[in-house]
């Protein structure tokens, strides 16, 4: 890869090639912090999701903030979090066909491996898989808590599942997760707080029918950012996955401000064509527009109007007339994963200068 155009730390915001996601790591550092106090305030650890970041140095600053490991979406994103050095992996999804199932159990020498399952003949191939290898690996049911993805109904399904795991050779019955990813974004705090209560009351049930028949459960693992603190102080749950906390996003700053915005996308204007238009260099390859336009940071006057592949367009009024070729914009995307994965660096700034470069080692890796 060609480095050459990356300035040096110290270098000026503005210096940075553009378009760049840039995290202010104070602002990341301290949403870390945030979320583990809350964790070790509540006694539930924090498992927090690399599918925000997909880098290994965002979750070694996680671990080393007291996190016990990290929850990973794709087997690629495990092999990359494992290379740079997390040993704890929680695959909160189901890991499915042969190729990717050799791939996770081959990660099981490196790393405590933990996979999602709903589905007896998956359990079945992965006891085959591990046992051929001479492995064990941690599996967790799947409970469906009304987000209505995937997973197990909280009734027979999933105690006959659980059973199915305990009896499984090559794998360790570690417990159960439920998402309650239908809720994590509900704006108002009282309905948010509601919907989750329902949701994870469906996973408990879940905990007591299994443990009724006989198996302990060690693991209860949910919650997203929006729920950390609705889900996080109920007494059974162990863990919280939460992902998208460590940046936040434009979507979720409408949720709450509990954690604070840390990331933003830096665009150039390229063009002025008229007095109330300015054009980036910042368009769908560089931006995710899935939860809409992104917001313009610290530009009064400035609103972002239109993308197309390499373009941003905005419409500019008042102070943000002055903007002229040339000048850098600050972005804030709608939803900050599926940006992220645009990239290949994060530029870690600390008080307006770069402090560091950091490789997005996990982007693409959807496998
Ligand atoms: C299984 C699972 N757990 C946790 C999360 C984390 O959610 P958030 O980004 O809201 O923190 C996600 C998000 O997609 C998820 O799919």
């Amino acid at each position: 890869m060609d480095l050459q155009y990356f300035p040096l730390p110290g270098a000026e915001i503005d210096e940075i090639d553009t378009p760049a996601i840039v995290i202010d790591l104070d602002v990341a550092e301290a949403n870390i912090l945030h979320l583990q106090a809350f964790g070790d305030a509540h006694g539930t650890a924090i498992r927090p999701h690399s599918k925000t970041h997909k880098s290994p140095v965002f979750a070694r600053k996680q671990i080393e903030a007291g996190a016990i490991g990290i929850c990973c979406a794709k087997v690629g994103e495990a092999e990359a979090m494992v290379a740079g050095g997390v040993k704890n992996i929680l695959i909160p999804n189901q890991i499915v066909g042969a190729t990717k199932i050799a791939r996770l159990i081959a990660l099981a020498s490196e790393a405590n491996i933990v996979v999602a399952v709903d589905d007896p003949d998956n359990v079945r191939q992965l006891s085959a898989a591990a046992t051929r290898a001479g492995k064990e690996i941690g599996v967790i049911v799947e409970v469906n808590v009304g987000m209505n993805r995937c997973g197990t109904e909280p009734g027979e399904d999933t105690t006959a599942l659980a059973r199915v795991i305990t009896d499984a050779p090559g794998l360790r019955f570690d417990g159960v997760m439920g998402y309650e990813g239908h809720t994590v974004a509900v704006r108002d705090e009282a309905e948010r707080r509601a919907n989750a209560g329902v949701a994870m009351s469906k996973l408990l049930e879940a905990v007591d029918n299994i443990e009724a028949a006989g198996m302990p459960v060690a693991v209860v693992s949910a919650a997203g950012s929006g729920t950390y603190n609705i889900t996080g102080e109920m007494d059974r749950i162990t863990d919280l996955q939460c992902g998208s906390y460590i940046f936040m996003d434009g979507d979720y700053m409408e949720v709450f401000d509990d954690f604070k915005p840390a990331l933003t996308v830096l665009a150039t204007v390229i063009s002025r064509p008229t007095s109330d238009r300015a054009v980036l260099d910042t368009g769908m390859k560089a931006m995710s527009i899935d939860r809409g336009l992104p917001l313009v940071v610290g530009c009064p006057g400035a609103e972002f109007v239109k993308i197309s592949e390499e373009h941003g367009i905005m419409a500019v009024e008042g102070e943000a007339q002055r903007l002229k070729v040339g000048d850098k914009v600050h972005l804030r995307p709608m939803h900050g994963d599926t940006t992220i994965n645009l990239h290949t660096h994060y530029f870690g700034v600390r008080n307006g200068h770069l402090d560091s470069v950091i490789e997005i080692a996990g982007r693409g890796r959807f496998r």
